[in-house]
């Protein structure tokens, strides 16, 4: 179990409290989790002390370049890649998405396809799409009533030419988790790449690259309690055959290969801090044991506390939740709903007025927010629980949704 007293006095900013004394409740982890102290002083004591650019003959720079080393290290713990080299970081998800299309633009022949979803958040889907202009067709798997995506269409769409699946592990908008093993077989049976987006997965269920047998893995460290960073796992070997675009001053191999200009030094000591400080939370013999065992503490508590926020929530007349149960544990702990009398966003108004944090609307998850035929009414409210809320915060903000 958690022992949540002691992960919550690590985050300075739950103690924030508005002018009639709310102390504010977090739900809107989706967006971009809070942060540890040990990674607000990470980010401060580079700047007090290592603070330089790479590849010098005098300290800070030497010790700028065994910061970046280790936070590769650790990335690829956190992700159980086969090593450092696998690593690569970008501004976010989506540059580096992007670069990745770049980069396969030139590697995927003019008539291959590539298979994105409706469920994908736009950052999967709009680099992808810039392949149609090289003769590339994209092809999309549909996205099902309940919020799962249609397996039967994606059969029957991939084929001999599709060069490239790209889908996300979990949907950030109705948190469901898509079927990563089966999709795996299957693109294993054609030969296609597969490229996993696990921007909202990381946050809440361990990574093992080795067993996705993916051949690309994208996450974001804001998601998961560190600073703004992309990270990009690519199958060893794999990041070498692409074509990105690239100064010829750089480096021209993996994992440096897809990487443009200096990176954000200060913000990747702090991607560290965030998987060190997830791993403080669990136990084992080695640092990715206690990453395992930490992330088997974090979506039980989460799982908890949104199986409760879902029930709670389900009970309401005036509240339709969209997406899945929890009636079992493949899901992520976020929970989006609209209600009968309030669009999304008139309920985020009456939320934040208590200091309750929640985004409303497609949270760029168009394409699905579109498919439920939600978008003209302003999509949905969404309530994501995260590794620091606790058991009373999700009681205070069903007592306030009830009273709506
Ligand atoms: C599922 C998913 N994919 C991709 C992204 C884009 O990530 P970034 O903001 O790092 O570009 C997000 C951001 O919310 C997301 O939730």
């Amino acid at each position: 179990m958690i022992d949540l007293d002691k992960v919550r006095s690590n985050f300075p900013s739950l103690s924030l409290k508005d002018e009639n004394e709310n102390q504010i409740i977090y739900l809107d982890g989706p967006g971009g989790t809070q942060v540890p102290s040990i990674v607000i002083d990470a980010i401060s004591n580079y700047y007090r002390q290592s603070n330089s650019n790479t590849h010098g003959e005098f300290i800070t720079s030497k010790e700028t370049d065994s910061i970046m080393d280790s936070m590769r290290e650790k990335v690829a713990q956190f992700l159980g890649a086969e090593s450092k080299e696998c690593i690569s970081i970008g501004q976010n998800m989506t540059t580096l998405n992007y670069s990745l299309s770049r980069g396969l633009s030139k590697i995927i022949k003019k008539g291959d396809e590539v298979i994105i979803t409706e469920l994908d958040h736009e950052a999967n889907r709009g680099p992808w799409k810039t392949l149609e202009s090289y003769g590339i067709k994209l092809v999309e798997v549909a996205l099902l009533k309940d919020g799962t995506l249609d397996y039967n269409d994606f059969k029957n769409k991939i084929n001999q030419r599709t060069a490239l699946v790209a889908m996300g592990m979990s949907s950030n908008a109705l948190g469901t988790i898509n079927d990563f093993n089966f999709i795996k077989k299957i693109t294993a049976k054609y030969n296609s790449l597969l490229l996993l987006d696990a921007v909202h997965y990381a946050p809440h269920f361990s990574i093992d690259v080795k067993s996705l047998d993916c051949d690309f893995l994208i996450c974001s460290a804001y998601k998961f309690y560190g600073p703004h960073v992309g990270l990009l796992y690519s199958r060893p070997g794999l990041l070498d055959t692409l074509d990105p675009d690239r100064l010829i001053v750089q480096e021209q191999f993996a994992p440096y290969k897809i990487e443009t200009g200096t990176l954000n030094h200060a913000a990747c000591s702090g991607v560290s801090a965030a998987i060190d400080f997830i791993s403080s939370i669990g136990e084992g013999n080695s640092y990715r044991e206690k990453l395992v065992s930490a992330y088997k503490k974090i979506s039980n508590h989460e799982y908890e506390l949104a199986s409760n926020l879902y029930s709670h929530l389900d009970s309401l007349d005036n509240v339709t939740i969209i997406g899945q149960d929890f009636s079992n544990k493949n899901r992520t702990p976020t929970v989006s709903f609209i209600h009968k009398k309030y669009s999304a966003n008139e309920i985020c108004k009456k939320l934040g007025k208590v200091n309750i944090c929640a985004w409303d609307g497609h949270f760029y998850a168009l394409k699905a927010i579109q498919k439920l035929n939600l978008e003209k009414t302003g999509g949905v409210t969404r309530l994501g629980v995260s590794l620091y809320n606790s058991q009373e915060e999700i009681n205070r903000t069903v007592k306030v949704i009830s009273s709506f």
